[in-house]
């Protein structure tokens, strides 16, 4: 996706790759594709990937890996102890966060339990610009609070500004008044916004934080899940970032953080993860944590091909050709649907292209999901499979009622190199279909729903017979398509 000029003056994103390693796929007809979602509880987490034809779930584990990943695997050291691969992935990750101390774990959500309960204890407060669901679990159970003070225009679903992610500073140095830096356990920020659509702070915002923990003595900790999308849109939207390379505005944001821990499954496109840790008193207070939940310290439960695997791509993460893929598709993917009247997120983020579930259908109240209706719809009407990011991903309140979501989207998520852009217009097609028939649309009501991350496994059923209504619909339109 570099500088190249279409003679048509057509603006679409072009790849710099080649695809070697392709898998099949089945479009099932709209009957089964009811069936199918029924039996799901109408939660797409519990859909079947065969019965999928576009798996827009999430980008995590699945974006496509090079040929140099792929090969890296091949010469993986499975030794226990002392293995050569944990030493080059070590190296790598210095040699990019300039961090002295690294420990490995098998996932994400496997380092917020590390650093949760090495950092968190009850009473105490995280601060972030925004949460993740994994993250604010884990500072729940060991008795933290988590406190989000994103900027107002990160809660906007249309803005122009170009870092939706930034943590409001303001609010910060109120919180750390009300409540005393000691009742502060990290202050965390979030590379690439998961549950906002995916979108960025500025290296500014960073900075501004870091001199707030200086003056009061706090970590800053950095989840770099989505840090890939984060430093392109660093790098493309901040004039005084255009001129350097990704691997300056990387060291120089880690250079403002004390910890900086990752999905794998995300950054580095393998499977795994890990925490870069500045200071040697807190890598030796999480060291034992990692042996004690992961495995032992130089591989902490991911597979030694994994991390051959994983050092490559976080390489190519260094790459503004690879990273750049992502976010182009997406931008393409918004843009379109704009042209069509569709809302959803802008400006455009990363990780995916966020269906404003709100406006799309207005009609359905927050309690009866509206962002997962749109969801299980989406799947009726494609095959694409989506992922709500709304009301049922959150958590009810102590006494039972509703925490009712800031956004209601419905997140399309664009795993790196994995589509191509006849299947990406196929999905908008049916967007767009849907749209005009969203009164068809009703909400959902739970049957099975589980306290913690009920998104995950909690089953729902339509309030009415709107889904036959739909395929009924679909049929008189689109004949005996698939
Ligand atoms: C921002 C962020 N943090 C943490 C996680 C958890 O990572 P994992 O799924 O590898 O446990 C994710 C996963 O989607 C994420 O997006």
């Amino acid at each position: 996706m570099a500088n190249i000029k279409f003679f048509s003056g057509e603006q679409i994103p072009l790849e710099l790759h080649k695809v070697r390693i392709v898998q099949r796929l089945e479009l099932p007809a709209i009957e089964k594709r009811l069936e199918f979602i029924t039996e799901a509880g109408n939660n797409t987490f519990l859909l079947k990937n065969r019965d999928v034809f576009m798996d827009m779930l999430t980008d995590s584990g699945v974006n496509a890996m090079s040929d140099r990943q792929q090969s890296a695997m091949l010469v993986a050291d499975d030794s226990y102890a002392g293995s050569e691969t944990f030493v080059r992935l070590e190296s790598k990750l210095q040699e990019i966060f300039g961090m002295d101390f690294f420990l490995p774990a098998h996932q994400g959500r496997a380092c917020e339990n590390i650093i949760s309960q090495a950092l968190v204890h009850p009473g105490t407060i995280v601060p972030m610009n925004y949460h993740f669901t994994t993250t604010k679990s884990h500072i729940l159970i060991n008795g933290g609070t988590i406190e989000e003070i994103i900027t107002d225009a990160g809660l906007e679903v249309n803005s122009s500004n170009p870092f939706k992610g930034n943590m409001d500073v303001a609010k910060l140095n109120t919180l750390i008044q009300k409540h005393g830096a000691d009742k502060i356990a990290f202050v965390r920020m979030e590379a690439g916004t998961n549950l906002i659509g995916g979108q960025p702070f500025s290296l500014d915002n960073l900075r501004e934080i870091r001199s707030i923990c200086d003056r009061h003595g706090l970590l800053l900790v950095l989840d770099a899940s989505l840090l890939a999308d984060n430093l392109y849109f660093i790098k493309t939207r901040d004039e005084q970032c255009k001129n350097k390379s990704i691997r300056e505005i990387t060291l120089e944001l880690a250079a403002l953080c004390d910890i900086i821990y990752f999905s794998a499954r995300k950054l580095g496109c393998a499977r795994g993860g890990g925490i870069c840790i500045k200071s040697r008193d807190i890598y030796e207070k999480m060291r034992e944590l990692v042996t004690l939940y992961e495995g032992f310290l130089t591989y902490g439960g991911m597979s030694v091909r994994e991390m051959e695997a994983l050092t490559v791509g976080l390489d190519e993460t260094m790459d503004e050709e690879v990273i750049n893929q992502g976010p182009q598709f997406i931008s393409f993917m918004v843009d379109e649907l704009i042209k069509k009247g569709i809302p959803v997120v802008t400006p455009a983020g990363g990780l995916g292209c966020h269906i404003n579930a709100m406006e799309f259908v207005s009609h359905i109240p927050q309690n009866q999901y509206p962002a997962g209706a749109l969801a299980a719809a989406l799947y009726l009407a494609s095959g694409v499979r989506g992922m709500e990011r709304g009301t049922m991903s959150e958590q009810r309140k102590p006494d039972g009622s509703e925490q009712l979501s800031n956004m209601e989207l419905l997140r399309l998520a664009v795993p790196r190199r994995v589509f191509t852009l006849s299947q990406v217009k196929y999905s908008i097609d049916r967007i767009a279909w849907l749209y005009e028939n969203r009164m068809l649309i009703e909400g959902l009501t739970f049957v099975e729903e589980p306290k913690i991350l009920r998104f995950f496994f909690g089953r729902l059923v339509p309030v009415s017979n709107w889904q036959e209504k739909l395929v009924e619909k679909f049929r008189q339109d689109f004949g005996d398509s698939l």
